[in-house]
């Protein structure tokens, strides 16, 4: 490998095709552990899956294969980089869409093998875990609440590569009923901005199930809540606009409720596993994090337990290449580089040690 740049810099390319964003980014992490975005390129493919109320893998694949170069060049035009400078490749090598991860991960072995530079495969999801370290000089340990359209888990940041999950969801991800919700009400995709956009105009007066709430083990469930919401809706079709605020709110509230009643029992397992003495931070990452009922939700759990809370700025919660550039370059730091056999892995979870939760369709 070779040696890190000037300074102990050092400089890395991340790059970001899991899903439906095409994104590449340049960051630089300093000797005393501070990170600096150089450029950042997200290219969003919302309007090509827009008519089909969600991602389809193979359109999605195509269009990265489409945008992956010019994004990358892109990135390096912001950072006023050469090639030369970048001392790792890094890439999102799982959990995700398959064909979208083969471009991204082929692409950055060929240029970390032209640039005879080491390859870094990144797990998505600690991309998301290690955000805070870039935008708040966060150090280990903290408590993350991971909501995204994939992925809704709670876990305990111990280390760089080093994860306890303490709940996950039995069925669909925060994002997803987000989505679902939207779907049932005639909204757009994605649905959580919709969501909460209709849910500020309306008022919470329709009851709906919290399920979960007050079990002893942090993991969610949601299908039942968009089940309920579905009967509601149906009974009073046709819905009238006053009907859509109303149910949104109504279920961005349940939702609320039922983040902070798992986050609460997730602090107190964060405080048993590690001791009263440990740093008490809680942080949000993923797209849903950008809700903002839920991160007033948040904040008051937070106080009340005597937590900080840091949430990431929206850009860089929801898909993006800075993470996973930033993840890189906490590997490279840690010599904890791979090779160019490094596999792609459509499911890959943080603890492999967690004990399965029991549910219709888990995700790890
Ligand atoms: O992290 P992300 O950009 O992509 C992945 O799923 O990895 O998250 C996208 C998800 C979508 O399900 C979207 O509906 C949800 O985040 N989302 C929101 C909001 N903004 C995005 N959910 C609730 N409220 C929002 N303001
Ligand atoms: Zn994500």
């Amino acid at each position: 490998m070779r040696a890190p740049g000037k300074n102990g810099h050092l400089t890395v390319l991340g790059i970001e095709t899991s899903c439906d964003e095409t994104a590449a980014a340049l960051v630089r992490r300093a000797a005393d552990g501070r990170g600096e975005t150089l450029g950042s390129v997200v290219r969003s493919q919302l309007d090509l899956h827009a008519a089909y109320g969600g991602v389809v893998p193979e359109i999605a694949a195509r269009a990265h294969v489409e945008m992956l170069d010019a994004a990358i060049r892109q990135a390096m035009d912001e950072a006023k980089l050469d090639f030369a400078a970048i001392d790792a490749v890094a890439a999102a090598a799982g959990p995700g869409l398959v064909g979208g991860l083969i471009v991204g991960v082929t692409t950055a072995k060929a240029i970390a093998l032209a640039l005879k530079r080491p390859f870094i495969a990144i797990n998505h999801l600690e991309a998301h875990a290690l955000t805070a370290g870039l935008t708040d000089g966060l150090d280990f340990p903290y408590l993350l609440l991971l909501v995204s359209g994939g992925h809704t888990q709670l876990l305990i940041v111990k280390g760089v590569g080093a994860y306890e999950r303490l709940g996950t969801t039995l069925d669909d991800a925060l994002g997803e009923a987000f989505d679902k919700a939207a779907k049932l009400l005639g909204l757009g995709y994605p649905g959580g901005p919709e969501i909460e956009r209709e849910a500020a105009k309306g008022r919470a007066t329709i009851a709906l199930p919290r399920p979960m709430l007050g079990r002893s083990e942090p993991h969610f469930s949601l299908a039942g809540l968009k089940t309920a919401l579905r009967r509601e809706a149906e009974a009073r079709a046709p819905l009238s606009e006053h009907d859509i605020t109303d149910l949104s709110a109504s279920f961005q509230d349940a939702v609320a409720d039922i983040v902070s009643d798992r986050t609460v029992r997730a602090l107190e397992l964060y405080r048993q596993r590690l001791g009263e003495g440990a740093q008490r931070t809680l942080v949000v990452a993923g797209g849903v994090a950008a809700n903002r009922r839920l991160k007033t939700a948040l904040q008051a759990v937070a106080d009340a337990h005597g937590f900080r809370l840091v949430v990431p700025p929206p850009d860089l919660c929801s898909d993006n290449a800075v993470m996973i550039a930033w993840a890189g370059a906490m590997r490279l730091s840690q010599g904890l580089v791979d090779d160019l056999s490094a596999p792609i892995r459509a499911r890959w979870p943080l603890d492999p040690d967690a004990r399965p939760a029991i549910g219709a369709g888990v995700k790890a």
